[in-house]
């Protein structure tokens, strides 16, 4: 399978060896908005083909996929313009804001065959598989909550993730990611959401805290941020004990998990993978070119998107007044 990159993004660094590690596929070409920009990173990366801007990369048929690490208000508009050009995509976290456009780009992408999917690697990470086994397996007894969490501290006056027109802020940079985790425990869709958060002057949330509550009295605490530093977290609070994850979206080769149960306290650990990102890869193309069903489908992307936008609108809310 043939990949073309939609820009020059940073974290290609990371998806760049993962996509020459898996036997089954290779990297084509890589598109920027700027063609030195292209021809200097081609020449880093040794990418044979450079190319000015991203429509010329969904044009060429020596390319079967692209990825696509753009902005986050970009991510729809190229997933869009990807399908209608007939290739399959594996867009990077959060693919939509609304479950209206993933809604459609699901009736797109069936209409022309391809697959589309969202770049959450921690799903294809062995470290999720086991929480979710636990849990199903009941582990904590009857779920009652998660609560979950990703931090870090912004340190880049230019990053996009600072640009309300860029879809910046921490929900959907990384508060998607206890979002995407709670949904998945949930197995479906939140019922409600709530949310509060710090704004920046020009409206980027640059710290959010929500709540989302699904069927059967689950509920799940959420906090994403860019003011302390870097920490990640996931608690599993059961009937009869819990779970924590200390490292769920970024797993390290060896993880400990830690399951409370019954007044007991019990030690697993898990393996993690190492190269990450190769799963995803791997998974990906073995949809494309064997048929396999995708790990994130677009039903899951939807009751994220779904999420998002509700905690984004509870936290638009005025405030009370003192
Ligand atoms: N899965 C993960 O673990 C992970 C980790 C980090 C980031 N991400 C996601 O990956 C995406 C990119 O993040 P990043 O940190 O790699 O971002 P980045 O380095 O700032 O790259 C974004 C790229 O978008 C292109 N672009 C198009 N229009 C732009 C505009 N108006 N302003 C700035 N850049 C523009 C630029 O490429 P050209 O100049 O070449 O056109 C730029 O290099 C985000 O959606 C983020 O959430 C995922």
């Amino acid at each position: 399978m043939r990949w073309g990159l939609l820009s020059t993004a940073r974290i290609n660094r990371r998806l760049i060896p993962a996509m020459r590690a898996c036997a089954r596929s290779a990297i084509t070409a890589v598109a920027s908005r700027t063609l030195s920009r292209a021809r200097t990173f081609a020449r880093e990366w040794d990418i044979p083909i450079a190319l000015e801007g991203y429509r010329s990369l969904l044009d060429r048929d020596d390319v079967d996929a692209v990825y696509i690490p753009l902005p986050n208000s970009l991510h729809a508009e190229w997933t869009f313009k990807a399908i209608a050009a007939g290739k399959h995509v594996l867009c990077e976290k959060p693919l939509a804001t609304n479950p209206a456009d993933v809604d459609r780009m699901q009736a797109a992408a069936h209409a022309a065959g391809v697959i589309v999917e969202e770049g959450f690697m921690y799903r294809h990470e062995p470290l999720t598989d086991q929480v979710v086994a636990l849990v199903s397996a009941g582990a904590v007894g009857a779920v009652r909550a998660v609560v979950s969490g990703f931090t870090y501290a912004r340190n880049r006056p230019d990053d996009v993730r600072l640009s309300a027109s860029l879809g910046g802020g921490a929900l959907l940079d990384v508060g998607c990611y206890p979002v995407s985790y709670a949904c998945l425990l949930a197995g479906s869709a939140a019922l409600s959401a709530t949310a509060t958060a710090r704004f920046l002057p020009d409206g980027v949330d640059e710290e959010m805290a929500g709540v989302l509550r699904f069927r059967g009295d689950r509920m799940a605490s959420i906090y994403a941020g860019f003011r302390a530093a870097y920490r990640t977290w996931l608690d599993v609070l059961g009937s009869e004990g819990s779970l924590s994850v200390p490292h769920p979206f970024k797993p390290d080769g060896r993880e400990p998990l830690v399951l409370e149960r019954l007044g007991d306290r019990r030690h697993i650990e898990v393996r993690g993978s190492e190269l990450l990102f190769l799963r995803q890869v791997e998974h990906f193309v073995g949809a494309v070119i064997d048929g396999l069903p995708v790990t994130v489908t677009l039903d899951e992307s939807r009751r994220v998107a779904s999420a998002l936008a509700a905690l984004a609108a509870s936290a638009r809310r005025p405030e009370i007044e003192a």
